[in-house]
């Protein structure tokens, strides 16, 4: 899809991925909503992107909230006009066994991770439909793909929501809306200080991560080339190939990893 004069919807945008996303966008001329719960950061951003001469707009909000979805998507309708573009972005990682976890952070994660696209999924398909069709782009990760130890409950999300995002790009496509699913790898932003269970974090690998600016320039080539799926870069690729095609290998490294940082 060409995003000159288009409308996107991102979620999670106050931060990280998302930010840079909505910077990428705004550039490139797509007016831009911006939902997250942080107001002040959502409200600097829009004063950013207008004064480089683009169009945002902030809604303030917490995805896991159902009706937060239909708010924002509504209030996007009545300033923008239309809504061209879906980007379900915003998520909350937990770094406790899916064992051990508080059962409320557990439910929470679901909320956000899973239940959250879809709310705003819900809620973005009729207004695409009305205007011929649209975009709906789900960032998972590459741990839904390849599950890790430690982090099952978040890799769990992630891959429930490439199976939606399957589900709904067949339902959808007679009505010209297309679904993709993108799978980032380790990135630089503070999603791993941001976890539900804040201290306990996972220590830091020797991994660099890409930069958000990165992965947001995959969410632009995703959403202008619009494949079924993408990975964030070619290392991520990989990674999932190799432990699609050697599994077990892939199992043994990935424990005596984990197992070197102190992480079973
Ligand atoms: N960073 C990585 O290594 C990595 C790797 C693979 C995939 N990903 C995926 O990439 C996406 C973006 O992550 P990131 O790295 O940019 O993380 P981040 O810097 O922590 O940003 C997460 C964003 O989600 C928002 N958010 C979290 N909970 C929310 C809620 N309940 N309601 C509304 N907004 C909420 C946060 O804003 P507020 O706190 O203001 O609400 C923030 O804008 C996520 O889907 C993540 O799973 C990240």
């Amino acid at each position: 899809m060409d995003v000159r004069n288009r409308v996107a919807l991102i979620t999670g945008a106050s931060m990280g991925i998302g930010a840079a996303t909505a910077r990428a966008l705004a550039e490139a001329g797509c007016r831009v909503a911006l939902v997250a719960r942080s107001t002040d950061a959502l409200t600097v951003l829009a004063e950013e992107i207008r004064a480089q001469g683009g169009q945002a707009l902030p809604l303030p909000g917490d995805v896991a909230d159902r009706l937060t979805a239909e708010a924002a998507v509504g209030q996007t309708l009545q300033v923008f006009g239309r809504l061209d573009i879906l980007l379900n972005n915003a998520a909350v990682g937990l770094h406790r066994s899916p064992l051990g976890a508080a059962w409320a952070d557990v439910e929470r994660l679901m909320a956000v991770n899973l239940y959250g696209p879809l709310a705003f999924m819900r809620a973005a398909v009729p207004p695409m439909r009305e205007v011929g069709g649209g975009l709906i782009v789900n960032v998972s990760s590459i741990v839904g793909r390849r599950a890790v130890p430690r982090i099952g409950v978040y890799c769990a999300s992630k891959a429930a929501l490439e199976r939606l995002s399957d589900s709904l790009r067949l339902e959808l496509a007679p009505d010209n809306i297309r679904v993709v699913t993108l799978y980032p790898g380790v990135t630089d932003t503070g999603f791993n200080r941001h976890t539900l269970d804040v201290g306990v974090g996972l220590r830091p690998g020797r991994m660099r991560g890409a930069s958000p600016e990165r992965v947001a320039r995959a969410v632009l080539r995703v959403i202008r080339r619009e494949p079924r799926d993408a990975y964030a870069s070619i290392f991520d690729r990989a990674f999932v190939t190799f432990s699609t095609l050697l599994p077990g290998v892939a199992d043994v490294i990935l424990r005596r990893y984990f197992a070197s940082r102190g992480q079973h």
